[in-house]
């Protein structure tokens, strides 16, 4: 029997949602739902949902659902999120998985006491040049984590599409999540910058010191022309080498062991469809979620949290533990 996904959000990484769950066999659009009826009307008719509306808790209730995508605005994952939950039905909840660090230990709570589970959307750990990366620092190959760089840049469209979440809860939440996995240590102090300060067309400057003394810089701009940004990257230094990554292009690894993957010779990489596949995966196993968990993306909000009150109120942030 084909698997039954609803969508919350046909907006423009809905769309991508929807055209990933259209290219598995095993799967039926369930149903669309977006306040905007129009969207959630067309983008039901071009994939043959079997239902649309604007609400996706009713939907839910009178549809059969076996797993909600939930690609609507920040601000409403939460909710959106425990409605599902207290329906046993599991959900994959877009980044950021909640607007606090507090509104995602509550989601946390909930899932403990559901049926269902959370996969938080960070989509990089389906990745398959970043999952060689995190095997390779995970196994010793680069010795003793000392330091990781990455960037994330993105057009200044971002700024006027996206005026009510900030570009670190939005972009460089994805490499706060990537430096948990790689680094695995939680993180001691925090100190962010913004130039120019107050303004979401700006660039982020990020630094923290891990648990285990490694350093994270994570940078995000949301400053480029229109695909004009250039490509993201991640350097990670070890004690006894290292890794430098461009998305698309090359891995790199340096130390006792020596090579170059060329990114562009590779099968393009399919993040978004792996991390689907698992979902639908974890739904007929009924086994919950390892790859990432809501836990880890709670992890990140703290990271993020400390981030913003470091802008605002300058200075370093230590977080507690
Ligand atoms: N993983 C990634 O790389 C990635 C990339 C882009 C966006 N995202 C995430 O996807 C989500 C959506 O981003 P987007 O760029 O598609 O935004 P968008 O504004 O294009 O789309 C959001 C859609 O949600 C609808 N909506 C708002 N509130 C709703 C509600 N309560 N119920 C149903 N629909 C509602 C809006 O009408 C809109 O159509 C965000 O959480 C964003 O962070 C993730």
């Amino acid at each position: 029997m084909k698997l039954k996904l609803a969508l919350a959000g046909a907006g423009l990484f809905g769309e991508e949602h929807l055209r990933v769950m259209s290219r598995m066999a095993d799967v039926e659009i369930a149903g669309i739902a977006d306040v905007n009826a129009k969207a959630a009307e067309s983008a039901a008719q071009r994939y043959g949902a079997l239902d649309w509306g604007t609400d996706i808790i009713a939907q839910l209730d009178r549809r059969k659902t076996d797993g909600l995508i939930i690609a609507t605005p920040g601000q409403t994952h939460v909710p959106i999120a425990k409605q599902a939950l207290e329906r046993g039905i599991p959900v994959l909840v877009e980044k950021p998985m909640a607007m606090t660090a507090a509104e995602a230990a509550t989601l946390v709570e909930r899932e403990a006491l559901s049926q269902a589970f959370i996969l938080p959307g960070h989509v990089l750990r389906f990745s398959k040049p970043h999952r060689l990366i995190a095997d390779i620092v995970g196994s010793g190959g680069i010795g003793r984590l000392l330091s990781l760089t990455a960037r994330r840049y993105r057009d200044d469209s971002h700024a006027l599409r996206y005026p009510d979440i900030d570009p670190i809860m939005m972009t460089m939440i994805h490499d706060i999540d990537l430096a948990l996995w790689m680094a695995g240590a939680p993180v001691h102090e925090v100190l962010a910058l913004r130039n120019p300060a107050h303004e979401q067309r700006a660039q982020t400057v990020v630094t923290a010191r891990d648990r285990n003394g490694a350093a994270w810089t994570l940078a995000t701009a949301w400053t480029f022309a229109l695909d004009a940004a250039p490509p993201d990257r991640l350097e990670i230094v070890g004690e006894r080498g290292g890794i430098d990554f461009e998305t698309g292009a090359y891995l790199r690894q340096y130390g006792a062991k020596v090579r170059e993957i060329d990114l562009a010779r590779e099968e393009p990489d399919d993040p978004l469809y792996t991390e689907v596949a698992y979902f639908a995966d974890r739904i007929r196993s009924g086994r919950p979620p390892e790859t990432v968990t809501a836990k880890d993306a709670h992890a990140g909000l703290l990271i993020a949290e400390a981030a913003l009150a470091s802008l605002s109120q300058g200075g370093i942030v230590k977080l507690p533990g």
